[in-house]
């Protein structure tokens, strides 16, 4: 196997997303060697920490505005050397500047069915719509809310489902997994978008 690929994992939460990146690929494909997070004391945070992999926090409040974290952020992520940035529960948006620094390397993980219920809210707008079927969705990220290019996405059948604790133990498991396996497949080199349609991911044969 190559070398595992350097990566920085961005959080706001809890971070059991960030958990099962630690449990599976961290060591493998990939090397966890960053993880910011965009509030003070996430528990997230200390799943890192547990771990020994560098943290620091870019809270909004200690920057001049968005762009100002944003960069401080990028550089941050750099000077690890990180070649994915994964967003594992990060709330905050991210604009074009950053991106351009890591183009075509940032990915998040959605609880619905995208482009179904993009946004924060995503199981409750699901269940207020009255869906019988919902899903996760790991994409590409774009300048906009949820909306780039999907890598992998799951659904599930929850017809009896009323309320979004249900759903959510339903979906976590699917989210740990796909997201998992996205960035072992992006680290693989696995991933590239379709010449015919760059909305269209396509997975080598041996993804
Ligand atoms: C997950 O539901 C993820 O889909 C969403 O934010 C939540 C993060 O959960 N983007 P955790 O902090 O990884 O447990």
């Amino acid at each position: 196997m190559s070398e595992p690929l350097p990566i920085a994992v961005l959080v706001s939460g809890t971070g059991t997303n960030l958990q099962a990146l630690l449990d599976t690929v961290h060591g493998r494909e990939a090397r966890i060697a960053a993880v910011a997070s965009s509030v003070e004391g996430a528990p997230a945070l200390a799943r890192a920490q547990a771990r020994g992999v560098p943290t620091r926090v870019f809270a909004r409040a200690d920057y001049a505005g968005r762009a100002a974290r944003d960069e401080a952020l990028a550089d941050w992520l750099g000077e690890r050397g990180a070649r994915l940035v994964v967003l594992a529960g990060y709330m905050e948006l991210l604009g074009e500047p950053f991106l351009a620094r890591f183009p075509g390397a940032v990915i998040n993980v959605h609880p619905s069915l995208l482009p179904a219920f993009p946004g924060l809210g995503a199981i409750e707008q699901a269940l207020a719509y009255g869906v019988k079927v919902f899903g996760v969705t790991v994409h590409f990220v774009d300048a906009g809310v949820d909306s780039g290019p999907v890598i992998l996405q799951r659904a599930v059948e929850l017809p009896d489902a009323r309320e979004p604790g249900e759903v959510l133990a339903a979906l976590r498991a699917l989210e740990h997994e796909l997201l998992a396996r996205a960035v072992a497949l992006f680290a693989r080199g696995a991933l590239r978008a379709d010449p015919q349609n760059p909305r269209r991911t396509l997975i080598e044969a041996d993804g």
